[in-house]
């Protein structure tokens, strides 16, 4: 057999020959919005968007399907044929790095996407009144929103932290910037500023830690003790006037049993 007598690099060669050969050859091309490739538009929430794809070089009636990352956008008949509009409404931030994808319906894997960068400022959250008892460990956790992404900072009173590499420890993430202080100090009390930073805005927020006294801690046994000697009192009161009252019970009933008797 001839397949028998093929190396494999001369096997190799054929599948990939076979796997290039079109298999339906169409110089159809599309584009959306006049762009002919595939492409990032840059936008911001609440904006409303209109992408616009279009078939060009083909012959007779062309469909074109629309899909937002994996689905099937529902097209109106009319909105079909040979070019088709969708409106991104109300883009909002989570959006952000959505796909728009238009495909040609006979031969789908002619297809542009539109990627959505949704930008906007940094906005800042946070518990930012804490109290910490002396020498107790605290976490101020700055939450962010920002795209592109903010370069955050931590300021103490005005001034960018000063960090002791045994007490302090930032952890960063895509949507929180955390600060920790460990055994924190009474010189650790003040306002900490938690400042995002992107191209687009410079944002601030407040923190302000409290360092209260440390408690003088309460001898546990001491308070058992103290527990037991109360119960014991309580139980010995009971018992004395469980007596006084069955004597009373007593009593009374004894009238009762006279005039039974
Ligand atoms: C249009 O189709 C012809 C042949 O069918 C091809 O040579 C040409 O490159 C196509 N034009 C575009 C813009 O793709
Ligand atoms: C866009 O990207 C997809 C997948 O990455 C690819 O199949 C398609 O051919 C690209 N389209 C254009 C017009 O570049
Ligand atoms: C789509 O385009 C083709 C080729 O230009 C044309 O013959 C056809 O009438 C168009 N169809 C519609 C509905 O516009
Ligand atoms: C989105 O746009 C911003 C602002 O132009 C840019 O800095 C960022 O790199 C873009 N992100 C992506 C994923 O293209
Ligand atoms: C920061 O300010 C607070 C209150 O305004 C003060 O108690 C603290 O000592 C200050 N800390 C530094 C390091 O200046």
């Amino acid at each position: 057999m001839a397949w028998k007598n093929r190396s494999p690099l001369q096997m190799c060669r054929l599948l990939v020959v076979i796997s290039f050969l079109p298999s339906k050859t169409t110089s159809s091309v599309l584009t959306v919005n006049g762009k002919a490739e595939n492409y990032t538009l840059e936008t911001q929430p609440g904006v409303y968007e209109s992408l616009e794809c279009t078939v060009h070089n083909h012959t007779g009636d062309e469909e074109l399907l629309w899909y937002r990352e994996k689905d099937r956008i529902d097209l109106k008949p009319i909105n079909k044929i040979n070019s088709s509009s969708v409106c991104v409404s109300s883009i909002s931030e989570d959006d952000n790095g959505v796909s728009f994808t238009c495909k040609l319906q006979s031969d789908q894997t002619v297809s542009i996407s539109v990627v959505l960068n949704v930008t906007y400022p940094p906005s800042l959250s946070g518990d930012n009144f804490r109290t910490a008892e002396e020498d107790s460990d605290v976490d101020l956790v700055c939450s962010v929103k920002s795209n592109p992404q903010a370069q955050m900072m931590w300021y103490k009173n005005n001034s960018a932290l000063v960090l002791e590499k045994s007490r302090h420890r930032i952890q960063q993430t895509r949507e929180s910037f955390q600060l920790s202080i460990t055994k924190v100090k009474k010189s650790d009390q003040g306002t900490y500023s938690c400042i995002a930073s992107s191209p687009l805005k410079i944002e601030t927020m407040d923190f302000q830690l409290v360092v209260s006294d440390k408690s003088t801690p309460v001898p546990t046994e001491a308070i058992i003790a103290a527990c037991v000697v109360v119960f014991l009192t309580l139980c010995f009161g009971l018992f004395a006037r469980r007596e006084r009252m069955m004597k009373l019970c007593i009593k009374k009933k004894d009238p009762d049993r006279d005039t039974a008797l």
